[in-house]
């Protein structure tokens, strides 16, 4: 199972005392938490050290390394985040450019952030008419960025895209990789929807089988881990392993979790054991889903690339992401991952089972009934990540992001630099990033998002209107 774990329970049950952090000294018996809490340790003796791995976290690195066929495997507690922010900053210079998919998640616009990078975007193809949630990333796409990158002058330090991504669409990353390779250029992988890939027939393989340099998996996401927990994956010497692990001691705690890291343990094991049989046993409740759902008229499943991923939404207008995600949680009491303008997203994972794809084939059932006879709400368009606006670049990141800023309400913004980050969390993809002019198109995309009433961030309540964060004219 998890030799860690095993270790941590058999210290948790000798007659050692704890002169050591943390401060709950395992002497929480009586309360809640005293079980976690009882293999709760710091780098005490025999256990190693994540930052300096010799023994028993040299093993379960080594481990994931086998399991994922790489060359260097690194386990992060901090999330894909901390990996995805070590990967930025080990493959590209202070200052330098890289070539980044335009629905990257909001870390990766902070590693360009921290380290002065000037992005590059390449924009995702739309896949859906009606829902215009954002499609892959083509190699024809990375091939003219990195043309138009040498055209102006410019060096590509590394190419990153997010592959799978929150909804379920997977790139070529093959022909890409092979395209970044031609001209010697790193390619990252954000797959922390991925973690899955690669285990078992009928889903796409792992961008780490399939040419990429680093990948990113967040292990809680769609494995049996628990939250926090991710991997980071090294292949080739394009990067530099050394780099990788200099910038995950800046990006990840001093006190790793003994915890996290005996999930990631056990993850791995139910993963070697259990994993390709409970994934196809998922395809199976998938097909069977499939079939009851396909008569419906109003109500419409999409089905992505990352058969884990179901979209739901009301094609003839009837219903927004958001009123199918409401009565979805509260008729029928399932929670799902995430409401956009006109689709909502059910993440499945190798551990749900005939339940959990029941439940909901029954309830989208139950809804095309009750919408038989209702007027249309014809919704606006609005997505997460999809059509996405293009607003131009003024000012780099870190310059606007660093400049003094001032509020002011988003009606009269328009033409005005963003001082801040906007984005629909989840999934934490923004549409305007700091440097960026505010056009009529983000407004109006972020007028459309407020009215729906899906989570925003960036921006603030004022008396009548939002305000939003603008670059301080005098200092522009
Ligand atoms: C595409 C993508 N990348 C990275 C992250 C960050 O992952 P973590 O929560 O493991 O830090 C997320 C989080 O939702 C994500 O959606």
């Amino acid at each position: 199972m998890s030799e860690l774990y095993d270790r941590l329970t058999e210290y948790s049950q000798s007659d050692i005392y704890p002169y050591h952090m943390p401060g709950h000294k395992r002497r929480l018996q009586g309360y809640p938490l005293a079980e976690i809490c009882n293999i709760d340790i710091t780098e005490i003796d025999g256990f190693d050290n994540l930052h300096h791995a010799e023994g028993i976290l040299r093993e379960i690195r080594q481990r994931a390394s086998k399991l994922w066929k790489t060359d260097a495997s690194f386990l992060l507690i901090n999330g894909s985040t901390s990996g995805i922010l070590a990967a930025i900053s080990a493959a590209a210079d202070k200052g330098s450019v890289i070539l980044m998919a335009r629905n990257c998640h909001r870390s990766a616009y902070n590693g360009i952030y921290i380290n002065h990078i000037r992005a590059r975007y390449l924009y995702p193809e739309s896949v859906d008419d009606t829902n215009r949630f954002a499609g892959c990333i083509t190699p024809d796409t990375v091939a003219e960025g990195i043309r138009e990158c040498h055209e102006a002058g410019e060096r590509v330090a590394a190419v990153l895209i997010t592959s799978p991504t929150y909804e379920g669409i997977v790139s070529d990353v093959q022909a890409i990789a092979v395209c970044c390779h031609a001209h010697d250029i790193p390619l990252i992988v954000d797959e922390a929807h991925g973690a899955h890939l690669g285990f078992a027939k009928g889903y796409p393989d792992t961008a780490i089988h399939l040419g990429a340099d680093l990948v990113i998996q967040s292990l809680h996401k769609t494995l049996p881990s628990m939250t926090q927990t991710a991997v980071l994956h090294l292949k080739g010497d394009r990067i530099s392993g050394q780099r990788v692990e200099r910038f995950l001691s800046i990006f990840q705690t001093s006190s790793p979790s003994y915890v996290l890291m005996s999930a990631m343990d056990l993850c791995m094991d139910i993963l070697e054991k259990e994993g390709a049989d409970r994934l196809e046993r998922r395809l199976q409740d998938l097909d069977k889903f499939k079939h009851r759902v396909e008569r419906l008229r109003h109500i419409s499943c999409i089905f992505p690339d990352d058969p884990l991923k179901v979209l739901i939404s009301a094609p003839s207008g009837h219903m927004t992401g958001k009123q199918i995600y409401d009565i979805l949680l509260e008729k029928y009491h399932l929670q799902l991952e995430m409401a956009a303008g006109t689709y909502c997203l059910a993440m499945f994972s190798m551990m749900d089972d005939e339940e959990g794809y029941d439940r909901l084939a029954e309830a989208l059932k139950e809804i095309e009934r009750s919408l038989e006879n209702q007027d249309l709400c014809q919704p606006h368009m609005v997505s997460t990540s999809g059509e996405l606006p293009k607003p131009t670049e003024s000012m780099p990141i870190h310059e606007a992001y660093d400049a003094p800023t001032v509020l002011i309400p988003l009606a009269q913004s328009i033409g005005r630099i963003s001082g801040d980050f906007v984005m629909l969390y989840p999934p934490g993809i923004p549409f305007i990033v700091p440097g960026e002019e505010i056009s009529a198109d983000v407004v109006r995309y972020i007028r459309e998002s407020t009215k729906r009433k899906l989570s925003l961030i960036g921006l603030t309540t004022g008396e009548d209107d939002f305000l939003i964060r603008v670059v301080d004219e005098q200092s522009e």
